[in-house]
Parts: C-alpha cells; structure tokens; sequence
C-alpha cells in the first residue's frame, strides 16, 4: 500500500466547492486502488488574509514542501480587491508558484466531443483540438523587479519589469521539447520578438535548445498572432511554449476551446525526479468566480481533472490518473452538465452532484 502527502488549499469562493468534489473522488481513488492519502489542509488567498493577516503563511510553504503535491483551489474575491492593499489573495498563488520554485505550468486545451455542438465556436474549426499550452510561471513580468506604483509632479505612475534569463528560458524550453516528443512532435514558441528584447532572447534561445531535437518541428509565433491562430485554426497546434504573461492570456482563450474554463486542469512542476514524478501545484485555471460562489453553479471538472494531473505528475499513479479522466468522460457521455456548459438535451446538476457522479463512476 502506497502512501502519499497530499496539502489542499482550498481558498475562496468556488475554491473551496471545487475542492471538495476533488476529495470525494480521490477517496474513492484511495479505496478502489488501496492507496492511503494523507490530507491536510491550509487556510489560504483572502479567507487566510481574515483570518491571519496575510494571504500565505511560511507554515502553509512549509507543509507544501513537505508533501508530494498541493491541490490548490482559487483565491480571490471582491472583498480582497483594493490594488492598493498591501496583502492581496493573488499573493498566496504566486509565493506558492515561486517558492516551490513551479516554473512550468501544463495547460492542456481538449474538446470532448459530444461537446462540439455546444462550442461558442464552429464545430468545424475546434473538432479535433488537443494541445498542451508550458506557461512560464516563475519569471517575467509576474516577478520582474521593479514593481511599484507611486505618485510624483507628473501624476500618478507604475513600473513592471519583464526581464527573462537565459536559465529561465531554457530550462522552460526543454520542458516544451521533451513533451513535443511524447506527442505529435510540434512545438511553437510565442514570443513578441518584432518588438520585445525578452522576446528576442526568447526566440534566439528556443532556436538553440531546439538544435538537441531534431525530431522536433519548431514553428516560432508572435503572441498577437498566436491569439488569433487559437481560434482561426486551434488544430495546428500541439505544444506552446511561451512567457508567464503570454500564457496567462491565451490560456483563457484556449478555455473557451475546451468549452469553458470550468473543464481546464492545470499542473505547475518545478524539478523532476529521476523517475520522473516530484512536487507539483494542481489548480483549475479559473479563478474564485465571486458571482457564482455559493450557489452550487460551479462546475467541479477543471479541479477534479487537476487532481488526476497530480495522480499521474507527482504521484507517478498512471492507471488512477486515467480512471479518473474515464470517469468524467464517463458523466460526460451519459449526458450531464453544470451550467457553464449546459447544451441541448443534457441533464443541468448542481457542482454536488457533479462530484458524486464522477466519484461513483470511478
Ligand atoms: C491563472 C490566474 C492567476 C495568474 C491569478 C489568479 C494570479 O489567472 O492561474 O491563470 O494570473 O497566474
Ligand atoms: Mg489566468
């Protein structure tokens, strides 16, 4: 029997619905496959701002560390939102990233079919959508130094500092080429090179990395036309690779490829281990959705197919990992739907009900 560490940090709003729809079903992971897990859990983002006065506390980074992987909920909300604040929930989700040094996030960009109708787009153009977006998640204007605001004869001004390294970019590349490798062996980085220094550097050194894969086809985009090509031609891609801001952007609209945000997983990775696994952040890509909070609206599938990331990325447990993505697609099929991405003819379930028939059909 195989034990495993896992922190859940649920957050706010949605957060802490989505999670608990999560745990249901690795509960039944556990007893299926006899695994044990051991849960913990953290107050984070504005709800840990309440209660301690700061939105992440060095107790929270301590445990994560100490665990095999952190499922993390969202963070946020219209209480926290004063830009002038000194704390904000935001924190709590980039000093993870940072201080667990995650500097690869996986997004990955699938439409189920019996979703195709239903598409804000045509059927035509997102049929067949499967790619993987690497977000740079450790650098760039995220955490480039200075960052500041202040206010001086000339009104009120702000700074932020995109400023990339040559560590940073390789070592983000190489994730973007080895899985380029286990799929249809297309990369494309995004870069704003026509206009950015960062952009050029990128460019430059994705070319070199790119010189160790020869069975890699490398395609170099600029992000404006990237964000149009997503929903021009969403098939001609396979993996992105691209900058933390970039991908920040067009993994929103890559989203809506998916049918909505509520069905988009995403692992954050920082080293790996010689057999591949080690500590990783599994999060949905929305975020607390304040307006929905509550109501039973929110739709469990991004968080629930997070955790199965983490079955397969950090805990290196494949068959579960795949159990639990049949199972959704399992629910799928049979024709039930949270709101977001209600159709004609399927059966609307509240997030509840969500989470116990994935769980049961596990
Ligand atoms: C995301 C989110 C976060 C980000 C926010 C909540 C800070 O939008 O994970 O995409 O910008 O990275
Ligand atoms: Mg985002």
């Amino acid at each position: 029997m195989a034990t495993f560490k896992i922190l859940c940090t649920p957050g706010d709003g949605i957060g802490t619905e989505v999670i608990a729809e999560a745990l249901k079903v690795l509960a039944r992971v556990e007893k299926r496959f006899k695994h044990e897990f051991q849960f913990d859990e953290e107050i984070i983002g504005g709800a840990a701002i309440d209660k301690y006065g700061e939105a992440l506390r060095s107790k929270t980074i301590a445990k994560a560390k100490a665990s095999d992987a952190v499922l993390f909920g969202a963070v946020g909300g219209p209480k926290w939102d004063n830009p002038k604040a000194k704390v904000r929930p935001e924190d709590a989700i980039l000093g993870m990233r940072k201080q667990l040094g995650l500097f690869a996030n996986l997004r990955p960009v699938k439409i189920h079919p019996l979703m195709l109708a239903d598409s804000t787009l045509r059927r035509e153009v997102v049929e067949g959508t499967d790619m993987v977006v690497i977000r740079e998640l450790t650098g760039g204007l995220y955490f480039g130094r200075p960052q500041k605001r202040w206010e001086d004869s000339r009104g009120r001004q702000a700074v932020d500092t995109l400023r990339y390294s040559e560590k940073e970019i390789t070592r983000i590349c190489h994730v973007g080429f080895k899985l380029a490798q286990q799929r249809r062996k297309k990369l494309t980085s995004v870069d704003k090179a026509n206009v950015l220094r960062t952009g050029q550097l990128w460019r430059e050194i994705a070319t070199e990395v790119g010189k160790q894969y020869p069975d890699i086809q490398l395609d170099h985009l600029l992000v404006d036309a990237a964000a149009m090509n997503l929903i021009r031609k969403p098939t001609s891609f396979d993996v992105i690779v691209t900058e933390n801001m970039f991908g920040d952007i067009l993994t929103d609209e890559a989203a809506m490829l998916a049918g909505s945000m509520g069905m988009m997983p995403s692992a954050s990775l920082g080293k790996r281990k010689k057999d591949g696994t080690g500590i990783g952040l599994y999060e949905p890509i929305h975020g607390s959705a304040p307006d929905i909070a509550g109501q039973g609206k929110a739709n469990p599938l991004a968080m629930i197919l997070s955790a199965a990331m983490m079955l397969r990325l950090s805990l290196g447990l494949e068959a579960e990992a795949a159990c639990i993505e049949g199972a959704v697609d399992a629910v799928i099929v049979a024709g039930y739907r949270t709101p977001d991405i209600a159709g004609t003819g399927s059966s609307v379930v509240d997030t509840v009900k969500m989470g116990d028939l994935v769980a049961e059909a596990v």
